[in-house]
């Protein structure tokens, strides 16, 4: 009897070892920092009593150079299953007390069984990361362990959703594990991302750039577009990633979750009516339209300072989940640019794959003209979107507001990409492109041989616009189902999602399409 108390009193004794990591000292730097411990960020993502540890006695073999005797408690990372909102899911967190986090064989480990745990069981993945990557004494192990989590965040890919939360440093190779996955959260200040630091960037190439600009949330969120949502810290993190996790299924079998009462909430919104400004040049903001037609207004946005000519993100209708897409005039007019359109594409292909109708507000001028664009491949990257939503078999459905031009009307999800429900509003303008520049083309020998040209040109103008920008050709041709007062939009996308809830499309069967990446 005395023996088993000694066990037991021995086992508690070790876990409450362990659980401080890289003990007290290291714990307060960590704070002082401005940063959570592994265990806390844990804490604060799980529904409470529902944390489970797994492989908090493992260890490195002591067998790597100058690790002999080296004691990490948990190999530097704690990792967990547990609830959020009562639905499962697995987590890594680094910690960065125990050898700044760094990545050896068995931490590696730990996260790859955790990533195969979410698979068998198709539960969301959570990876917070907050390390000095591979663990330079365990060299090809380490190297190795991150190759087997990058082969596991393929595997995972489109099967349960990941979320990387970047809460301290992750640099070098190991900032490819959360490009992987579905969303990254960075946390403003501690998080950073970058492949090479600075002093490497200094010797290659000369130019100085701190830590900060190089890899902090601006960059990587308004430049790169690595990042998709910016915390203020730690907290701030794990609520968008609940908050994200809400509009979720756990795994590409299931719906998301539907917080609908059965009875749809249908309202005029007579201030729709109002929204779209006379004059065609004016802006409006998309993000107000989406707002109002949505349950309670709540938007999650993804991206919002990347590519802001686009508007990405997830909402509800009715209870049910939704993904919108929309341009944004009051940014570049809405044009679709290279990185509105790789913006759009992914998101596109997240929602398809996890069973997420698609919304799309359509007010777009066309494509971004210019060398740069053309340089940088605008039609292999606007392509991604004619084929990222040709591809996508969940309900989809397109409002035209206003502008609907050229190829980027079908990129947006026009009819002929498979849209299932299109509607226009009587402001919408369907068209190869906008009046000015089709009448200078198609009118030229007749506005040259006017006396008064402009009048000619205005002339023009106008016929063009009654003739054919205006959604009653489409309508006429059967490419828009109605066209609709704006104040019953919220009406038309309820009604049309409700009849498309048992949406089935089947494609022929192959390995994987070809998206010109
Ligand atoms: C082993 C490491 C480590 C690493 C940090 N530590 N990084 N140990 N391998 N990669 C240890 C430190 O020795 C220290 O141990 C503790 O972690 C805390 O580190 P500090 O330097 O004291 O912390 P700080 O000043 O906050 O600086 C953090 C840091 C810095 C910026 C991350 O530690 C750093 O630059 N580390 C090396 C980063 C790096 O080059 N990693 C390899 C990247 S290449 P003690 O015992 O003193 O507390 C890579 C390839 C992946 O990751 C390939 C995938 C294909």
């Amino acid at each position: 009897m005395d023996k088993t108390n000694d066990k037991i009193r021995r086992l508690r004794e070790e876990k409450a070892r362990l659980w401080k990591g890289g003990g007290e000292k290291r714990i307060e730097k960590q704070h002082a920092a401005g940063k959570l411990t592994a265990r806390e960020r844990v804490a604060l993502l799980l529904d409470p009593e529902t944390t489970q540890e797994m492989f908090l006695f493992s260890k490195h073999r002591g067998t790597a150079f100058g690790m002999a005797g080296k004691e990490l408690p948990g190999d530097g990372v704690v990792t967990v299953g547990g609830t959020i909102d009562g639905r499962q899911v697995f987590v890594a967190s680094q910690d960065f007390t125990v050898s700044g986090g760094s990545v050896g064989e068995m931490h590696a480990d730990k996260i790859c069984q955790m990533m195969d745990m979410s698979l068998k069981c198709g539960a969301p993945f959570i990876f917070v990361n907050d390390s000095g990557g591979a663990r330079i004494q365990e060299g090809i192990d380490s190297l190795s362990g991150y190759g087997k989590i990058f082969y596991r965040n393929v595997l995972l890919s489109g099967v349960v959703p990941q979320i990387s939360i970047i809460a301290g440093p992750c640099a070098g190779g190991a900032a490819y594990s959360p490009a992987l996955t579905d969303f990254i959260i960075m946390v403003k200040n501690t998080g950073k991302l970058f492949i090479t630091g600075p002093s490497v960037i200094k010797q290659v190439t000369g130019e100085d750039i701190s830590a900060e600009e190089l890899g902090g949330v601006y960059a990587q969120m308004t430049y790169s577009g690595v990042v998709h949502f910016v915390a203020e810290n730690d907290e701030h993190a794990a609520q968008i990633c609940k908050k994200l996790l809400s509009f979720l299924p756990s795994n590409n079998m299931e719906d998301p979750p539907d917080f609908g009462d059965g009875e749809l909430t249908i309202v005029e919104d007579l201030a729709l009516n109002q929204i779209i400004p006379d004059n065609p040049r004016e802006p409006y903001d998309m993000r107000e339209v989406i707002r109002r037609v949505i349950d309670n207004g709540d938007f999650l946005e993804v991206q919002d300072h990347f590519a802001a000519n686009a508007i990405v993100g997830f909402a509800r209708l009715n209870g049910r989940t939704v993904g919108i897409v929309g341009n944004q005039p009051m940014v570049k007019a809405g044009v679709l640019d290279i990185d509105s359109s790789d913006k759009i594409s992914r998101f596109v292909r997240f929602c398809n794959a996890f069973n997420i109708p698609l919304v799309t507000f359509v007010d777009v001028p066309g494509f971004m003209p210019g060398i740069q664009q053309e340089y940088g491949g605008i039609i292999r990257h606007g392509a991604k979107m004619l084929f990222a939503y040709s591809a996508a078999t969940v309900p989809k459905i397109s409002v035209i507001l206003r502008k609907a031009y050229g190829g980027a009307y079908l990129a947006m999800c026009g009819k002929d990409l498979g849209c299932d429900r299109v509607c226009a509003w009587p402001t919408g303008e369907i068209a190869v492109m906008g009046a000015e520049g089709a009448v200078g083309i198609v009118y030229r020998k007749e506005i040259n041989a006017a006396e008064d040209k402009q009048a000619a040109t205005q002339e023009f103008i106008e016929k063009y616009k009654t003739e054919f920008a205006n959604p009653y050709v489409g309508a006429a041709r059967n490419l828009i189902d109605d066209i609709i007062e704006p104040k019953d939009t919220r009406r038309y996308l309820s009604l049309a999602l409700e009849s498309l809830r048992t949406k089935r499309e089947l494609r022929p069967h192959k390995k994987h399409g070809l998206i010109p990446l």
